[in-house]
């Protein structure tokens, strides 16, 4: 189990989002929670330009289109399962096997726990402050350990 739990205003969320997407892969499920306005989107935006995504795109909330990819360093999937109707939906539309090639960040995936890939990296926002959140970020596996750079035995690189 690897894990980071910190506070952070903006700029420290926009730091982490560039150095986690700086090293995703492809197969890299980011799995983000947190209740409405805690920051997800802001996250995935940063996470997006660490990935290489051009900073002039603006990654918006694809709450209507349920996933959005934009071209990065790796292929850079966004999807919102805020509206998703149930976990059958989400397993029609293949959302991890069809995007293996690509770094897949899906908001409000706690809805579908059980249909998220076991070696995403889980990072949950809540907020502290009107511009302060809570990041909790926690998976198993190498994946997530590379994602947050921190190595088995606890120290960060
Ligand atoms: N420390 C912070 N980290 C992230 N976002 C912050 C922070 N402080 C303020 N915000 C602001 O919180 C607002 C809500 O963020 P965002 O849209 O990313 O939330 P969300 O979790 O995606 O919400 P929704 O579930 O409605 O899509 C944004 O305007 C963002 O700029
Ligand atoms: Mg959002």
């Amino acid at each position: 189990m690897f894990s980071m739990d910190f506070e952070a205003g903006r700029t420290a969320i926009r730091r982490f989002g560039h150095r986690v997407g700086a090293r995703a892969e492809a197969g890299d499920v980011i799995a983000l929670v947190g209740g409405l306005g805690a920051g997800k989107t802001f996250l995935a935006q940063h996470l997006a330009h660490g990935a290489g995504v051009s900073p002039t795109v603006r990654v918006t909330s694809p709450t209507f289109t349920l996933v959005q990819e934009h071209a990065g360093r790796v292929p850079f999937v966004h999807a919102d399962l805020y509206r998703l109707g149930d976990v059958d939906e989400l397993r029609e539309v293949g959302l991890f096997e069809a995007n293996a090639g690509a770094v897949v960040v899906v908001e409000w995936a706690d809805r579908f726990p059980e249909a998220v890939p076991r070696d995403a990296l889980w990072i949950d926002l809540s907020v502290l402050s009107p511009s302060i959140r809570r990041v909790f970020a926690r998976g198993e596996g190498e994946r997530a350990g590379r994602l947050l750079g921190l190595s088995p035995t606890g120290g960060s690189a």
